[in-house]
């Protein structure tokens, strides 16, 4: 068996990757030798040579197709399209706290986000054929978090249905849909939270870390992950290594999720 992935030369669009995660997918990408797009509404700190970034908010339908604009006059489309945008910035307070504006932004950030790209850039694949397409989901979509999470993962629920349903419509097209489910992921501004919960709690980072994995109901392998373990375990997915996977969801959770 070789690891070669197959993907040099193809063209790939990542949204959200100026940090997180789906800066890791950026990167992974460009390590095999795929063109990279990818989008934030600011500008990154340190770009990365090679990569072209847009700027623009992909919760409304403008950004949406200012972005498939850019693609299409630049490339013409995209081989792979990865919807790793996403997040929360819900307040606590469970669920009297989430009004309609709070619930129609989490809905537009990990839901409309992707349906909308989708729906500007599937034709061009359709046409040729062929393509892949990944939605980045989260284990908070079968482990939901009531505190202040209940909208994002509602979001996330619906996004992993559409998905499945996009998945069989357009597979015997030629086009692969998939999902990539991450439980923790260590990104900056997890460790970031982390660190602030420990504080609050008078303790370190490490302390802190450990409250989240207990708010989880522990991490069986006892760490979260990095983001490079997971825009790895995307880049084989979206690779023709995985040509005969489709439609499915990948759980990337150290074992978090404790049922089957
Ligand atoms: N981190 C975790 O533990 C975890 C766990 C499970 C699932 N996930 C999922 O993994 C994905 C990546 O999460 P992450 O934690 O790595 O995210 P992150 O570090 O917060 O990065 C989010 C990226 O998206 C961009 N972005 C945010 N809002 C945007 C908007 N309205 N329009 C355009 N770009 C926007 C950000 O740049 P700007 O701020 O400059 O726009 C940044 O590049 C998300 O779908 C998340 O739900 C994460």
């Amino acid at each position: 068996m070789n690891f070669d992935l197959q993907l040099k030369g193809q063209r790939a669009l990542v949204t959200g990757g100026t940090k997180g995660l789906g800066a890791a997918v950026v990167k992974s990408l460009q390590e095999v030798g795929v063109q990279v797009m990818t989008t934030a509404r600011s500008a990154p700190d340190r770009p990365l040579e090679g990569v072209t970034y847009v700027q623009t908010d992909l919760t409304t339908a403008e950004g949406v197709s200012e972005l498939a604009r850019v693609v299409k006059e630049q490339w013409g489309g995209v081989d792979i399209l990865i919807n790793s945008v996403g997040g929360s910035t819900a307040p606590a307070g469970g669920f009297a706290a989430l009004d309609d504006a709070v619930w129609l932004s989490e809905l537009n950030l990990n839901l409309m986000s992707a349906v909308r790209l989708d729906r500007a850039l599937l034709p061009a694949m359709l046409a040729k054929g062929a393509g892949v397409v990944l939605h980045v989901t989260s284990i908070q979509r079968v482990l939901p978090l009531p505190e202040s999470t209940t909208a994002y993962a509602a979001a996330k629920g619906a996004l992993s249905t559409y998905s499945k349903s996009l998945s069989k419509e357009i597979t015997p097209k030629g086009v692969r849909v998939l999902r990539v489910s991450p439980g923790w992921i260590e990104t900056e501004a997890s460790v970031t939270f982390a660190k602030r919960m420990g504080a609050e709690a008078g303790t370190d980072y490490e302390g802190g870390k450990k409250m989240v994995m207990d708010w989880l109901g522990g991490i069986p392998v006892g760490r979260p992950a990095t983001p490079k373990e997971v825009a790895d375990l995307i880049t084989f997915l979206v690779s023709p290594r995985a040509a005969s996977v489709s439609g499915s969801e990948h759980v990337i959770d150290g074992g978090t999720v404790p049922t089957v």
